[in-house]
């Protein structure tokens, strides 16, 4: 396929060089975050916004202007959730500390938190990002296995560690990922072979691949909805014969739940759930603390005793007191309001929407996902090749129209519809039918 691909930073990103029309005191706004953050500042849209406040699932720019989120996954239980709010605001009045003294608040969290997971999975530690959980888990997972080698999908994002950015092929811009790291493509039914035999297929050759280099299995780590990829959810159950391959070769299968943790797909709390698979390792972060910056690793005992004979781990604020309570926070929240069920419910809902949409417009290629992670693909209808200048179009128009959305996927032509859980039924009616309006006027053009 002669598309190009796109860098996961790439999409949607605003082209700081393209200010003309702009109003002077924007124009010389954005100029100024040029000069002091430089070439690594990323800002979304062809003509960024100024974001003031947000609510629930809606947010609201400096004019007061209101957009509806279907991007955000970090407010997961809603925006400034007001029990969150009071849970830090309060903590953060009463003791705000380094993470050696014992604490109440921190012990109920974790406790809490543990109950979510399968037995095994009995020790936690917890991290302040994505990023630092799944570093910390490929060092678990070369300690535990001797062996050095990782496999990841061709579009993962992992996060931004120099070790972790080795397994984020889709942070790459200029070179191919290390030796010790053997990509496969995304989970996809091929040459007659089921999503699950062709995905478990495709590991076992990675396996032989990292061999041949002489590089022995240390995990497979895959974001267990497939994020970056561009959101592959079904058949349930399809990880199933990956991680037995995975276990059979002695390696071990960390599932990053960065992105569909805490009840984003709808039916139960983690991603790895919905394919009744028990993984080594996972890790957590984004929606932990519904904004406030925490992570966290779970595993069984034995992996980190392992590892903590051999290497010393102290984090300064990963679990200090007030993440305790934000993460509390979050866990009640999803109980109280039953946000999971609604993600499934709602998901459900909008996903059929979208399948209609899909059905009355040829440039829909597809429309999958689980719970409130849904991809909607955008391609060429002659030759059905993704159209990523599609995608732009319809992310620009939906914000004209007040909705914001992101994208995803290897060529940036997936929309990546992933709003914060408190999302209505309503709200997903908004998003279709002005979808529909903008795709009708672009072929009316
Ligand atoms: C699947 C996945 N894992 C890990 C990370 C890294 O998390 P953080 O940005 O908190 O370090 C991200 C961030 O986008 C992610 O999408």
């Amino acid at each position: 396929m002669s598309v190009a691909t796109k860098e996961i930073l790439d999409l949607n990103r605003f082209d700081a060089t393209r200010t003309e029309g702009f109003p002077p005191e924007l124009a010389e706004r954005v100029a100024k975050r040029q000069a002091s953050l430089g070439a690594s500042s990323v800002l979304f849209y062809e003509q960024p916004i100024d974001m003031a406040s947000a609510k629930g699932a809606y947010m609201y720019d400096v004019s007061g202007r209101k957009y509806l989120d279907v991007y955000n996954n970090v407010p997961s239980v809603g925006h400034c959730h007001p029990r969150v709010v009071e849970a830090i605001a309060r903590q953060a009045g009463e003791l705000n500390i380094h993470t050696r003294y014992l604490n109440r608040v921190v012990e109920a969290y974790t406790e809490k938190l543990l109950s979510k997971f399968p037995e095994d999975l009995s020790n936690v530690v917890l991290t302040c990002t994505g990023s630092e959980s799944n570093d910390l888990a490929m060092r678990i997972a070369r300690i535990a296995t001797g062996a050095e080698g990782f496999i990841v999908t061709e579009a993962a994002y992992h996060g931004n560690t120099a070790l972790v950015t080795e397994i984020s092929p889709s942070s790459l811009r200029k070179r191919k990922p290390a030796p010790f790291v053997c990509t496969i493509a995304a989970p996809a039914a091929r040459d007659g072979m089921s999503v699950e035999a062709n995905f478990a297929a495709s590991i076992e050759q990675a396996i032989a691949e990292l061999k041949s280099r002489g590089i022995g299995l240390a995990a497979l780590i895959i974001d267990t909805i497939f994020s970056s990829d561009g959101i592959y959810a079904d058949p349930a159950g399809f990880l199933k014969a990956a991680t037995d391959v995975v276990h059979r070769a002695g390696g071990l299968v960390i599932a990053d739940e960065v992105q569909p943790g805490f009840g984003r797909t709808g039916g139960g709390l983690w991603g790895f759930e919905r394919h009744g698979v028990t993984p080594d390792i996972v890790t957590m972060g984004k929606p932990m603390g519904n904004g406030f910056p925490m992570g966290g690793v779970v595993t069984r005992p034995e992996l980190l005793k392992r590892f903590c004979e051999e290497t010393g781990y102290f984090n300064t604020f990963g679990g200090n007191p007030v993440a305790a309570a934000a993460g509390h926070a979050v866990l009640q929240v999803i109980e109280d309001e039953g946000l999971i069920e609604r993600s499934g419910t709602v998901g459900s809902h909008f996903k059929r929407s979208l399948q209609a949409l899909q059905a009355a417009h040829p440039e829909i290629g597809d429309v999958r996902g689980a719970g409130l992670f849904i991809g909607l693909d955008f391609i060429a209808p002659e030759t059905a090749e993704p159209d990523a200048a599609l995608a732009s179009h319809a992310i620009n128009q939906l914000k004209q129209n007040g909705i914001l959305i992101g994208a995803a996927g290897k060529y940036g032509a997936t929309l990546k519809i992933r709003p914060p859980l408190c999302f209505s039924s309503d709200d997903a009616d908004f998003f279709t039918g002005t979808l529909d309006t903008i795709l009708k006027a672009r072929r009316g053009a």
